[in-house]
């Protein structure tokens, strides 16, 4: 039997994970998989091991308010040496480009496990776009031995890095696993929350939005608030909810610039299953979110994405997604297109699944069966 760490430790993460952590453990004889969450989040990746129902076998519960990224990064790889030596796995599982993947691969790696990547490929070739993700999902490459890549375009630039071919296998992304399983019940059963909020919608055309980027604190985060501001002020028929990030360098500029805007509400973040019914509800979506990118196509949203440059050029190919960076004039230009001119909406609503069909991780799985079914024949 062969034994599996699954780690992660933010929200995102702990999204496309879940259903991996699943999957795994529908074929008890041939894998023994335990979960660690670094816990670099934690309220917000509790919502989602909650609404997963996963019950991690170690949580290092290293979240500090207001953490930096050098104590975060020595804090992972330290905590998880005995995590490595007391459990030995054969492979350890990390997922995307968070400090937690770039530490507990590094991590992996000197323990002697052999390192599987999910959502790998994924690539701006920009050093600080974003910060500081383009480097740790690079890093994360250079040790990783299975590379699981989300579309062809990933894969490609994983061959460009001259990684074996053989190594690497197109996935689709395991958050349209995640939201497929959960969307229809999602649907079906708003929770009490969201139907408080939509009470307070009152059939307004709604525009949600997120963000959280390391490369727009500051002056970006300023200058995305002023925009919500404006297009606030200048069109009162419109409801903007906005489930608020917890990073502090976050909350600030939101709650300074946008608090006490009558139609914009300012939200703790949602549970995922809200917060999928709520971008069902949207009528436009506006994010620096990678994941989030990834699902509006499938649910047919169009999405204002505020960053320069994106690793997901997939959805932009598609034309569900528009990058609009920081400008607050281009926020506002973009907005107002998709609002006042229906055939340019309708041309962005169409549905798309770039990012796969569901079955990542049965894919992921049967990848790692007929690998050790492979060895065992050599032998
Ligand atoms: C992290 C990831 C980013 C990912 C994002 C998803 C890094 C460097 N950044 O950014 O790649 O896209 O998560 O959301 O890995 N906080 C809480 N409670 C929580 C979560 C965060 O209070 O549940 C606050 C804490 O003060 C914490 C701060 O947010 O110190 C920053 O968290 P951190 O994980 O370092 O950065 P994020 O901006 O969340
Ligand atoms: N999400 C959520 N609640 C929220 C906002 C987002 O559950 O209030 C989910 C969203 O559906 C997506 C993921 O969180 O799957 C994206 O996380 P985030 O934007 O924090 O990180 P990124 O994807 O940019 O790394």
């Amino acid at each position: 039997m062969k034994k599996i760490l699954i780690v992660f430790g933010t929200r995102p993460e702990a999204i496309k994970m879940a259903p991996l952590v699943k999957e795994f453990e529908l074929h008890p004889e041939e894998f023994d998989v335990r979960v660690c969450v670094t816990a670099q989040h934690r309220e917000m990746l509790d919502q989602v091991l909650t609404f997963f129902d996963i019950k991690p076998q170690y949580d290092l519960d290293l979240m500090k308010p207001g953490q930096d990224l050098y104590g975060l990064t020595a804090a992972i790889i330290t905590e998880l040496k005995p995590v490595l030596e007391n459990f030995r796995p054969d492979y350890v599982f990390v997922h995307g480009d968070t400090t937690t993947t770039m530490a507990s691969s590094i991590a992996g790696f000197y323990s002697g496990a052999k390192v599987c990547h999910i959502e790998a490929g994924l690539r701006t070739h920009n050093k600080y776009a974003p910060f500081p993700e383009e480097i740790n999902r690079q890093i994360t490459g250079r040790l990783t031995d299975y590379h699981f890549a989300p579309t062809n375009a990933s894969k490609e630039n994983l061959l460009r890095e001259n990684i074996d071919t053989n190594n690497i296998l197109v996935t689709g992304n395991t958050v349209i696993d995640a939201l497929i399983q959960s969307v229809e019940k999602v649907k079906r059963e708003p929770s009490p929350l969201v139907k408080e909020l939509d009470n307070k919608l009152n059939n307004a055309s709604l525009l949600l939005v997120t963000g959280h980027r390391r490369e727009n604190h500051g002056d970006g985060f300023i200058r995305i608030c002023e925009a919500l501001k404006t297009i606030a002020i200048e069109r009162k028929e419109l409801q903007i909810v906005y489930p608020v990030h917890l990073n502090p360098k976050v909350l600030e500029p939101v709650n300074r610039i946008l608090g006490n805007i009558e139609n914009i509400h300012l939200i703790e973040p949602l549970a995922y299953h809200d917060f999928i019914w709520m971008m069902d509800r949207a009528k436009i979506i506006i994010t620096d979110s990678g994941g989030v990118q990834e699902e509006a196509p499938s649910l047919g949203k169009p999405v204002l994405v505020m960053r320069e440059t994106t690793e997901r050029p997939e959805a932009v190919d598609a034309g569900t997604v528009i990058l609009v960076g920081t400008n607050s004039q281009k926020i506002i230009n973009e907005t107002y297109a998709l609002l006042d001119d229906d055939t340019h909406f309708k041309e962005m609503s169409s549905r798309h699944n770039p990012y796969g069909d569901g079955n990542a991780c049965i894919r992921i799985v049967n990848f790692m069966k007929e690998l050790e079914l492979k060895k065992a024949l050599e032998k």
